[in-house]
């Protein structure tokens, strides 16, 4: 399983200070810890998958707090994509939500799993097409810089590599505490970004 393993956020090169950049890697993160869950077996699954919700609980938060309101603000046609995209980040949450009841040995998780994975990766594009690209337009590297502050303090509450010893593979998984860190990171974003 090692090769499989998902880097830490922060490993990489990309410049802390372009928001795009930083969304980016989070896909990609998330697209390589699919990967991780579908190939990993018995509590390896488990844990692998738990590091999925965290990091999809965290990333969808930075969006709505970060992505999304700038959207809305300053992209012609803003309203409609970011309506657009809640849409189908509902619709991953609840597919999400039936899942974390469930035993990732479950018969029926994979493809519950696959499930998701299609309409994540789906959101993820949609994004990248119809947003990313226009926050590159329309802010300044300040502006893109401030954002960035908010998705990392996001980021820094779901390390992607598990960290032994300190959290159990069978630690709690359901809804609550996901909601739970979602309300944490929805603070941590906006104390970064001077909300709060
Ligand atoms: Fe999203
Ligand atoms: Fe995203």
């Amino acid at each position: 399983m090692t090769e499989l393993q998902t880097p830490q956020a922060g490993d990489d090169a990309a410049p802390d200070t372009d928001v795009v950049a930083l969304l980016m890697r989070q896909h990609g993160d998330i697209r390589n810890l699919f990967d991780e869950v579908e190939a990993a077996e018995g509590d390896a699954r488990q844990e692998a998958f738990r590091r999925l919700v965290r990091l999809l609980a965290v990333h969808e938060t930075a969006e709505e707090e970060v992505v999304h309101p700038f959207v809305r603000r300053n992209v012609t046609g803003g309203e409609q994509v970011v309506d657009d995209r809640l849409a189908e980040e509902r619709s991953a949450k609840e597919t999400l939500s039936a899942l974390d009841d469930m035993d990732t040995n479950d018969p029926k998780f994979m493809a519950h799993l696959l499930a998701l994975r299609a309409d994540v990766q789906e959101h993820a594009r949609a994004e990248e097409r119809y947003e990313f690209t226009h926050l590159r337009r329309s802010a300044d590297a300040a502006g893109l810089a401030l954002l960035a502050k908010g998705v990392k303090a996001a980021e820094a509450m779901a390390p992607t590599r598990p960290h032994p010893g300190v959290e159990s593979a069978a630690a709690n998984m359901a809804l609550g505490p996901v909601a739970a860190l979602m309300d944490r990171t929805r603070d941590a974003v906006r104390r970064a970004t001077g909300r709060d």
